[in-house]
C-alpha cells in the first residue's frame, strides 16, 4: 500500500533536482504524476524511467508563468486521469543580485516565474479540486523568504517571501473546500541550481551574509558541504534532492490532513543557527 495511492499529482520543474526527486517519490508511492518542465528532453526521459520501474506517469511541456500552458495541463491532466489532488509548484529560477544590482528585467524574469508561476498554477488547478472535494497544495519556498542573505538576491527573496505569504492565503481562502496549502522552505539542496549558483558566484561579494558567493568553483557536493559547515548544523550541510521530495510527500499524502498554512523549513539546522 502505497502512501500515495488513487491520487493524482502534477509537479512543475521535474525534469531535475527537487522536482524530479518528488516526482519519482510520488510514483514508488503510488500516485499518477504528471511531470512538467519547460526542458522536454530531460523530462521525457524522467517518466521513461518512472515508467521502467512500474510507476504511472506522463511528461506535459509548461512554462509556469503562461497560464495558457497551465490551462492544457489541467485539461490533459484531467482527460486522461480524471481528477488532480495535488499540485506541487516547484519549478524555480535563482538570481543573486542585491537591490542595487537587480534589473528590471531581471527582476520580472524571477517575479514571473518563481511567484506569478505559483498563483497561476494554484488558479488553474483550485476549480478541479473543488469539484474533487478536496486537495492538497504544496509551494516552493526557500530560507531565503524568512531570512536575508544566505546567497539568495532582491528578486528572489522577495519572489520566495510571496509564496510563502500567498500559501496562508490561499490555506485560509480554500479551507473550506478541503483544499491544503502549504509552503517547504529548503535550505541549501544539492541540484543543478546550486550547483551553476556555488560553482560561479563572484568571490567579491562583500554583502552581509553572503558566505558562500564566495566559493568560487564549489560544484561538487562535498565542496558544497565545506561551504555550509557553520551556517547549516546537521552533517553533510547540504541537503539531497530527495529530502526535500520526502517533505513534498508528507505534506501531498492525507498523513497531513490537518496541517495548512504551515511552512515545512528543511535546512539542516540552518535557520536556528543565523
Ligand atoms: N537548490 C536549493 O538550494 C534551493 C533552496 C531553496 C529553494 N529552492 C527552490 O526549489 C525549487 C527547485 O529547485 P532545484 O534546486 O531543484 O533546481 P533545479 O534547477 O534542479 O530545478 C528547477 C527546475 O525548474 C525548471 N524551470 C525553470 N523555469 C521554469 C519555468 N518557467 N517553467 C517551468 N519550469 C521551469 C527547470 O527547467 C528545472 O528543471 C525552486 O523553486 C528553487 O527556487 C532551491
Amino acid at each position: 500500500m502505497g502512501r500515495l495511492d488513487d491520487k493524482v499529482a502534477i509537479i512543475t520543474g521535474a525534469a531535475s533536482g527537487m522536482g524530479l526527486a518528488g516526482a519519482q517519490i510520488f510514483a514508488r508511492e503510488g500516485a499518477s504524476v504528471v511531470l512538467t518542465d519547460v526542458v522536454e528532453d530531460k523530462l521525457n526521459k524522467a517518466v521513461a524511467d518512472i515508467k521502467e520501474n512500474g510507476g504511472t506517469a506522463a511528461a506535459m511541456k509548461l512554462d509556469v508563468a503562461d497560464p495558457a500552458g497551465w490551462k492544457d495541463v489541467v485539461d490533459q491532466t484531467v482527460k486522461l486521469y480524471g481528477k488532480i489532488n495535488i499540485l506541487v509548484n516547484n519549478a524555480g529560477t535563482h538570481n543573486s543580485a542585491g537591490i542595487l544590482d537587480t534589473d528590471l528585467e531581471t527582476w520580472n524574469k524571477v517575479m514571473n516565474i518563481d511567484s506569478t508561476g505559483v498563483w497561476l498554477g494554484m488558479k488553474a488547478v483550485i476549480p478541479i479540486m473543488q469539484k474533487n472535494g478536496d486537495g492538497s497544495i504544496v509551494n516552493t519556498s526557500s530560507i531565503g523568504a524568512l531570512v536575508g542573505g544566505n546567497g539568495n538576491g532582491a528578486a528572489y527573496s522577495a519572489a520566495k517571501g510571496a509564496v510563502r505569504s500567498i500559501t496562508k492565503f490561499a490555506a485560509q481562502e480554500f479551507g473550506k473546500d478541503s483544499i491544503r496549502v502549504n509552503s517547504v522552505h529548503p535550505g541549501v539542496t544539492f541540484t543543478s541550481m546550486t550547483k551553476k549558483f556555488f560553482g560561479t558566484q563572484k568571490s567579491n561579494d562583500d554583502r552581509p551574509g553572503m558566505t558562500f558567493t564566495k566559493s568560487v568553483g564549489a560544484s561538487t557536493k562535498e565542496e558544497m558541504s565545506k561551504v555550509q559547515k557553520g551556517n547549516a548544523v546537521l552533517p553533510p550541510y547540504v541537503a539531497d534532492a530527495s529530502d526535500i521530495g520526502y517533505a513534498y510527500l508528507y505534506l501531498a499524502s492525507d498523513e497531513s490532513k490537518f496541517v495548512t498554512g504551515e511552512e515545512l523549513i528543511v535546512d539542516g539546522g540552518y535557520i536556528i543557527n543565523s
